[in-house]
């Protein structure tokens, strides 16, 4: 039985240092203060308190109908059963309109009790990245399949897959890189863009369907104890399966997995 370490408190800077150090670090959604805790003490180092909340808590369709008080409510349970895990939250749909509302919804969740902020965007980011910056708030950025734009997309597909649109990705993130971001977070994009964007980015990249080189794995908490209604995305492994019968030794199996390389496999994986 994998054994954690024990729960340290975990900041920007631990992330950076681990990524320095060449070890990958664990994150996993989290929506309420009882995962938030256990989770914490199977060693996962970010809880992003996700708009997937709008699916897999409300049951809605897409992630586009989650307000900024939603957001705040389900941001303020899980900072208070943490264990020590840096708490991301995200900016719900449409929060970043203009700057000032970047800035006060952004406020509303780091008062609620998030450390960081994610926002789903490209390189039209950087100026709200650079003001969350000089206010003090950390800032991941997330691109590729970008949930909020999934009837830009028209529907949930892989992202960067031609030459041309993985150069844009790659110039994107630099712009983000640039203008301040801590964390990229990148959504369903071939493994070897995955890869690049890893090695070339100086702040970490944290990957869900984008290949077992970035510096960190994120999935959906329901997703990876096989609850979610539906068929599975490639890109998830269930981890309440193989013996493993509790929730939270599925969720050291995650932690684990992640931190030993052998999730996510091939099979996980996209070309
Ligand atoms: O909202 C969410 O849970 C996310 C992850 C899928 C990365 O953004």
């Amino acid at each position: 039985m994998y054994v954690p370490s024990e729960v340290k408190n975990i900041t920007v800077s631990t992330l950076q240092k681990m990524k320095a150090d060449g070890e990958k670090f664990a994150v996993l959604t989290a929506y309420d203060s009882s995962f938030a805790h256990q989770q914490g003490l199977a060693g996962v180092e970010v809880l992003l308190v996700g708009d997937s909340l709008g699916m897999v808590v409300q049951g809605k369709d897409s992630t586009i109908p989650v307000t900024i008080d939603e957001m705040a409510y389900h941001t303020a349970c899980v900072a208070k059963g943490r264990q020590g895990s840096l708490v991301m939250a995200d900016m719900p749909f449409m929060g970043c309109q203009t700057l000032e509302a970047t800035l006060q919804n952004a406020t509303k969740l780091m008062q609620a009790g998030a450390h960081m902020v994610k926002l789903e965007g490209e390189a039209w980011l950087a100026e709200h990245i650079e003001s969350l910056a000089r206010g003090g708030i950390p800032v991941c950025a997330h691109m590729g399949l970008t949930p909020q734009s999934v009837h830009k997309f028209g529907g949930y597909k892989i992202q960067g897959r031609d030459q041309q649109a993985a150069d844009q990705m790659i110039q994107d993130a630099l712009a983000v890189q640039e203008a301040g971001a801590a964390i990229l977070l990148v959504e369903c994009i071939p493994s070897v863009l995955g890869k690049t964007l890893s090695e070339t980015l100086d702040i970490p990249v944290i990957g869900i369907g984008a290949g077992s080189d970035c510096d960190a794995q994120v999935l959906v908490m329901h997703d990876m104890i096989g609850v979610t209604p539906g068929k599975p995305a490639k890109f998830v492994r269930n981890f309440l399966a193989d013996g493993i019968t509790t929730v939270p030794e599925a969720f050291e199996a995650y932690v684990k997995a992640v931190k030993d390389g052998s999730f996510p496999g091939p099979e996980h994986c996209f070309v």
